[in-house]
């Protein structure tokens, strides 16, 4: 896409996408500056650092959101150092962040905007400190383009695979979808989905729901086969008011208190009506819409046939709802606590016993009594 004008009018979804950055990097940068010295918030696609609204008001882009969520962050004073790393390959944007970034000159802050390309940088990064044998500090890396173009497989996998880096990507399946047939993009759909990907068997299906079902959980397998040890990825879709597919949100973690705290973020984030959020991840053809009220029938259905006929401890039930399913310990509690009163589990507290609590170590859930009704 090319720029014409900076800074470019705001979607409703992308202030959406914002706000899940906001709300994930506050708990990411107090609990990663609890045992680190320094942490990297990288955006690899920084854009300006500024929209216009179709009011012509003036909003924050992802580089000033980062920086506003380290200075108005309540822990402040216990977060040790924040690095923050702006690239965007083109001059004009880079010079606009730049003019920006003065207000923030007297704040001491270590701050680097670099105009080249994402993957350009993130390898010379990662190739010097190879070399030293060093590894990077702890990075939450937001990858957020305009299309399908500069975030190969290679360079996501080489980033995620260090310890203690989150990706957050844009999968823009508008854009590919829209694009893909078309031979001068094979290079780069290649270098999206790896070399040895299946994407052109997208060709087989025939609706557009098919195609999108194919090449997200593509994605999501390449990613998932690219990571080293185990990793946690969960999907957000985000649909237009069109009822149109327009991008997927691919959140990739090693750690599972970075999961927990990515699933928060999205669960707070309001439905402005402009957008639908859903979660992909767990079953795309059912997916869950993130909404005020969540749908307990379904978790309660999800829990009961991962552990029907067992005893377990009921961490192992907060662990699966977490890894498992788009819904929150918060949400879990509620359905075991209606589980618990209609007599279709039995608890046993070790200790105490006082109802719709669940301590763990403590609690076994034995779910033998379920009956068919459920
Ligand atoms: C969607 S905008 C970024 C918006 C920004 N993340 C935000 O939320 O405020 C995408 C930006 O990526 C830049 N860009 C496109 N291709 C790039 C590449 N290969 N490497 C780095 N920047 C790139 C564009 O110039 C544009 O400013």
């Amino acid at each position: 896409m090319e720029i014409k004008k900076i800074p470019w009018l705001i979607d409703p979804h992308t202030s959406a996408k914002h706000e899940i950055l906001r709300k994930y990097l506050q708990p990411w940068m107090a609990i990663l500056s609890s045992t680190n010295k320094r942490i990297i918030y990288l955006d690899g696609f920084a854009g300006p650092g500024e929209y216009l609204t179709k009011k012509g008001e003036k909003v924050k882009g992802s580089p000033i959101i980062a920086i506003d969520c380290y200075l108005e962050h309540s822990l402040k004073e216990r977060i040790k150092e924040v690095s923050f790393i702006f690239v965007d390959k083109e001059k004009k944007v880079i010079e606009y962040l730049n003019e920006k970034l003065k207000s923030y000159s007297k704040e001491n802050l270590k701050i680097k905007t670099i105009n080249a390309e994402f993957e350009t940088v993130v390898n010379n990064i990662l190739n010097e400190l190879e070399k030293d044998n060093k590894n990077i500090a702890p990075t939450f890396c937001f990858i957020d383009p305009f299309g399908i173009k500069g975030l190969s497989l290679n360079t996501i996998s080489r980033m995620m695979n260090k310890k203690s880096c989150e990706v957050l990507i844009n999968f823009m399946y508008e854009e590919l979808i829209r694009f893909i047939s078309l031979p001068q993009n094979k290079k780069n759909v290649c270098a999206l989905f790896g070399e040895e990907s299946k994407w052109k068997e997208v060709h087989n299906y025939k609706t557009p729901k098919e195609r999108y079902l194919f090449l997200v959980s593509l994605y999501e397998k390449q990613l998932r086969n690219s990571c080293e040890g185990e990793c946690y990825i969960r999907t957000f879709d985000m649909v237009n008011k069109f009822n149109k597919k327009d991008y997927v949100l691919f959140f990739v973690t090693k750690n599972k208190l970075g999961l927990k705290k990515m699933k928060e973020a999205m669960w707070s984030v309001d439905d402005s009506g402009e957008f639908t959020f859903s979660d992909f991840t767990y079953n795309p053809n059912q997916s869950v819409l993130f909404s005020n009220e969540p749908d307990y029938n379904r978790l309660q259905k999800e829990i009961v046939e991962e552990f029907k006929f067992k005893k377990v401890d009921v961490e192992e039930v907060f662990d699966y709802v977490l890894v498992k399913t788009s819904f929150l310990d918060k949400h879990a509690r509620v359905v075991l606590t209606e589980m618990e009163e209609d007599k279709k589990i039995s608890v046993e507290r070790n200790g105490q016993n006082r109802r719709g609590v669940f301590p763990p170590g403590k609690t076994i859930i034995d779910f033998n009594n379920l009956n068919n009704n459920i």
